[in-house]
């Protein structure tokens, strides 16, 4: 976009967030010219942390449906906006309620951990949600002798079983139509290729098990953005969707950042753009409605996993 137009773009939404009393808030994987005019950026858990002490009448969330959700249940005071109701997600989508009541059905005493890619309705169903950042601290969190379903990231719950050693976890089947596209055979060609690069990974990749041995380390969107910071590595290879190198070559200049896949792009999180976040702002659409009682019952397994991790790291334990 030319110069001039993204800057009078910018002042226009200085100006409508100024008239709104909003707030933006942008995930890792939107446009970089989002990020840019975001008040802040950040990972599903972090930012739902964020807008909770926002002084703000309206946020505007420019990121996925169920991020936005998620939003609206812990703060129903505020109006929550998302820039195009098309932002879904492929992984949120394998999962529905009815599924969840079947297993429940079967284990009435056992304990439904969601991982916060799922429907309202869904985490409404569940006990207690996790993040790509806490996974395995929630998990550890429950007692030993409690069977569990852990929905829907079958890579995700993979992991988190090997590094608890729970056996008695079932796993659903579900998976991230962008994430499986990271390939283990890549990953060890760029490996090889630059030898002075730090691999680091994403917990949903689909070769998550067969990569980690190369991995440096496995973390969440924000968790990667802190620790590219903070490493002195002058390479990374960044096994996750490629919006994320936006701000860490913003950040860091003089690092270089190889994504294993130029073709891992989240459609859902590019239904977004930046005049739909003015057009946002400017007619207020469109606003996430979640009803009462789903809301009550989704804002139990979601404040649950916030007092089990009062403090994300980024690490998915
Ligand atoms: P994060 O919580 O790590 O930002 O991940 C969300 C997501 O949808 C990754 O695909
Ligand atoms: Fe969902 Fe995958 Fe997109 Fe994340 S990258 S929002 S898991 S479809």
């Amino acid at each position: 976009m030319p110069a001039e137009i993204y800057n009078s773009i910018q002042e226009e939404v200085l100006a409508l967030k100024k008239k709104r009393s909003a707030v933006i808030l942008a995930h890792n994987y939107q446009v970089g010219e989002i990020q840019d005019v975001a008040d802040f950026t950040g990972d599903s858990l972090g930012l739902a942390r964020k807008a909770q002490n926002l002084d703000a009448d309206v946020i505007v969330f420019s990121g996925v449906m169920f991020m936005a959700e998620t939003v609206g249940i812990l703060c129903p005071d505020k109006t929550v906006l998302i820039p195009d109701l098309d932002a879904g997600c492929s992984l949120a989508g394998m999962i529905t309620p009815e599924d969840v009541r079947e297993w429940k059905a079967e284990y009435p005493k056992g304990v439904v951990v969601a991982y916060v890619n799922t429907t309202a309705a869904v985490k409404a169903e569940s006990d207690i949600c996790c993040t790509s950042s806490n996974a395995v601290k929630i998990v550890e969190s429950i007692p030993k002798d409690k069977e569990i379903l852990f929905i829907p990231d079958f890579y995700l719950g993979t992991f988190v079983q090997e590094k608890t050693g729970r056996k008695n976890m079932t796993l659903w089947k579900g998976y991230c139509h962008v994430h499986v596209m990271i390939r283990p055979e890549r990953i060890a060609e760029l490996k090889k290729e630059h030898n002075k690069a730090e691999l680091i990974m994403h917990p949903e990749c689909g070769c998550l098990t067969k990569s980690m041995r190369y991995a440096d380390q496995i973390l969440s969107t924000e968790g990667m953005v802190q620790y590219v910071r903070g490493s002195h590595a002058p390479e990374f290879i960044v096994a996750t969707e490629t919006g994320i190198l936006h701000k860490m070559r913003k950040e860091n200049p003089e690092k270089n950042f190889i994504p294993v896949t130029d073709h891992a792009i989240c459609n859902y999180m590019k239904q977004n753009t930046l005049e739909k976040v003015v057009l946002s702002l400017e007619h207020m659409q469109y606003e996430i409605k979640v009803s009462d009682e789903i809301r009550r019952r989704a804002l139990q397994p979601i404040q649950r996993m916030l007092e089990v991790t009062s403090n994300g790291n980024g690490r998915p334990r």
